[in-house]
C-alpha cells in the first residue's frame, strides 16, 4: 500500500496519484479562486459547471447561517415538511418550463437523474403501462455516476469496469433522429422515457442540431414516452434562460437539476415533475412513492438555493450568458488555427475547444494553471469553459490568452522532445 497518497480518495482521479498532484484551493471571490500558495486563478469552469453566481457571495452564506441557527435539518419523509423546502419547490414550480410542476428534491445531479428514471418507470407502470421500461439516452452524454445515471451516460470509458449496468437502457448518437426512430421501432410500445441534455456538457459541449429536441418531443408524444430534460448544467441561466428547454422551445415532462440551483454553495438537486407524470403518480389515493433520499428537502440547502435564485434574479444574471457567448466564444474561436486548435464549439455560457491530435488536453490544462486559469479537460483532446455568469470581460480575455500560451507551451515541449 502506498504511503505518499492523500487520505482523500479523489473523484475522477488516479488513485495512485501522490499528494503533490493536487492544487489546494483555499478561497474564492467572484469568478476567481486562490490556492494555498496565494496564486489566483480565473475559475473558467465555474468549479464543476456550477458556480453561476460566483464565489464568496455573502448573501448565500448569511442565509445558510440564519437557517442553521433556526433549524439545521429535519427530514421531509411522511409526515414532515419544512418552510425552506416548500418555498423552494413553489419557486421552482413557478419557473419551470412546463405548467403545474411539482418538485422532488435530492442532494445532487446523479440522484436527480436516478429519480427521474425511476419516476418515469413507476409512472408508466401506475399509468397502466408496466411494459414501458426502456430508457433512451444519447451518445455522447453525461448524466452522472449512480447506476441509472451511469447507464444512461454516453461515455464508454466512464462505464468500463463498473458493469453490469442497468438493463433496458439504449443509446443513440446525440444528433440522429433516424437512429431514435430505429430504437422506437425496435422497442415499439416499450419506451418509458428519453433523456437528453439540451446542450451535452461533460460529454463534449455539443449543442443540438436545429430542431433536434423538438423532434425528440414529437417522438415521445407519439410513443407515450416521457421526455426528461437533464438541466444539471444547462439550467439557471447557463443558456440565457432559467432552463435550456426554454432556450430551445421544448416542453419536457421531467426536468433534472442540481449545480446552478445553489451555485454549488450546498449540495442540492432535484426533479421538476410535470402534469403527465403527476397524473399517474397522484391517481391512486393510497399509493405510496417508495423513493427518497435522507437529505432530500434539506432546509439549509434549500435556504442556500433561495438566496442563490434571489441573486440570479436581482443581478439579471440570465442576461449574462449571451455576453459570455460573444466574448469568450469569439476569443476561443480566434485561437482556431486548424493545427494546434482544430475547432471551437458551444453556445451562450458554455464552450469548448478541440485540440490537435497529439496535444493532450490535460497537459494544456496543467500549463494553463501557470497562467492563472483553471479550464477542464473532457476527454483526451477537448478543453471546456463554463465560467461563473458574473465573469468580467477582462477575465474572459485571460481565459483565452492562457489557453493560447498553454497550447504553445505544450506544443514546444512536445517538439523539443522530438
Ligand atoms: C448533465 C448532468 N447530469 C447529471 C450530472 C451528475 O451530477 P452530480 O455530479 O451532482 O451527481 C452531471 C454532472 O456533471 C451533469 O452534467
Amino acid at each position: 500500500m502506498r504511503s505518499d497518497v492523500p487520505h482523500l480518495l479523489h473523484a475522477y482521479s488516479r488513485p495512485a496519484a501522490g499528494r503533490s498532484g493536487f492544487v489546494d484551493i483555499v478561497a474564492g471571490d467572484g469568478a476567481e479562486v486562490v490556492d494555498s500558495t496565494g496564486r489566483r486563478y480565473v475559475d473558467a469552469l465555474g468549479s464543476l459547471w456550477y458556480c453561476n453566481v460566483g464565489h464568496g457571495r455573502r448573501e448565500i452564506g448569511d442565509a445558510v447561517v440564519e437557517q442553521m441557527r433556526r433549524l439545521e435539518v429535519f427530514h421531509t419523509f411522511d409526515r414532515f415538511t419544512n418552510r425552506p423546502a416548500e418555498s423552494l419547490a413553489e419557486r421552482l414550480s413557478g419557473l419551470a418550463p412546463m405548467p403545474d410542476a411539482r418538485v422532488f428534491l435530492t442532494s445532487g445531479g446523479s440522484e436527480a437523474v436516478e429519480t427521474a428514471v425511476k419516476l418515469a418507470r413507476v409512472a408508466q407502470a401506475w399509468g397502466g403501462h408496466p411494459e414501458r421500461t426502456v430508457v433512451v439516452s444519447r451518445k455522447p452524454s453525461y448524466h452522472g455516476v449512480t447506476y441509472a445515471a451511469l447507464s444512461a451516460t454516453g461515455i464508454p470509458a466512464n462505464q468500463a469496469g463498473f458493469g453490469p449496468l442497468l438493463p433496458d437502457v439504449v443509446q443513440v448518437p446525440y444528433d440522429d433522429l433516424d437512429a431514435l426512430d430505429r430504437v422506437g421501432r425496435e422497442h415499439e410500445g416499450r419506451v418509458a422515457a428519453v433523456i437528453a441534455e439540451p446542450v451535452v456538457g461533460a460529454g463534449g459541449v455539443l449543442p443540438p442540431p436545429e430542431g433536434y429536441l423538438g423532434g425528440v418531443r414529437e417522438r415521445c408524444d407519439r410513443w407515450g414516452a416521457y421526455l426528461i430534460s437533464d438541466e444539471v448544467i444547462c439550467g439557471f441561466g447557463r443558456l440565457g434562460r432559467w432552463w435550456g428547454a426554454e432556450h430551445y422551445g421544448v416542453r419536457p415532462d421531467l426536468v433534472t437539476f442540481a449545480k446552478g440551483v445553489t451555485s454549488g454553495y450546498l449540495p442540492l438537486g432535484g426533479v421538476l415533475v410535470g402534469a403527465a407524470v403527476r397524473e399517474a403518480l397522484e391517481a391512486d389515493e393510497d399509493a405510496v412513492l417508495r423513493h427518497g433520499y435522507t437529505y432530500g428537502g434539506h432546509p439549509t440547502a434549500a435556504a442556500a438555493a433561495l438566496a442563490n435564485l434571489d441573486l440570479i434574479d436581482r443581478e439579471g444574471l440570465l442576461g449574462r450568458a449571451p455576453v459570455i457567448g460573444e466574448r469568450l466564444g469569439a476569443g476561443l474561436g480566434s485561437l482556431v488555427d486548424g493545427e494546434q486548435v482544430l475547432g471551437h464549439r458551444g453556445t451562450q455560457g458554455i464552450w469548448a475547444i478541440e485540440l490537435g491530435d497529439d496535444l493532450p488536453a490535460a497537459a494544456v490544462r496543467d500549463a494553463m494553471l501557470d497562467h492563472g486559469v483553471i479550464a477542464r479537460p473532457i476527454g483526451s483532446s477537448t478543453l471546456a469553459y463554463c465560467p461563473p455568469l458574473v465573469v468580467a470581460d477582462e477575465q474572459m480575455d485571460r481565459c483565452v490568452e492562457a489557453t493560447r500560451l498553454g497550447v504553445a507551451q505544450v506544443r514546444s515541449r512536445i517538439t523539443a522532445r522530438g
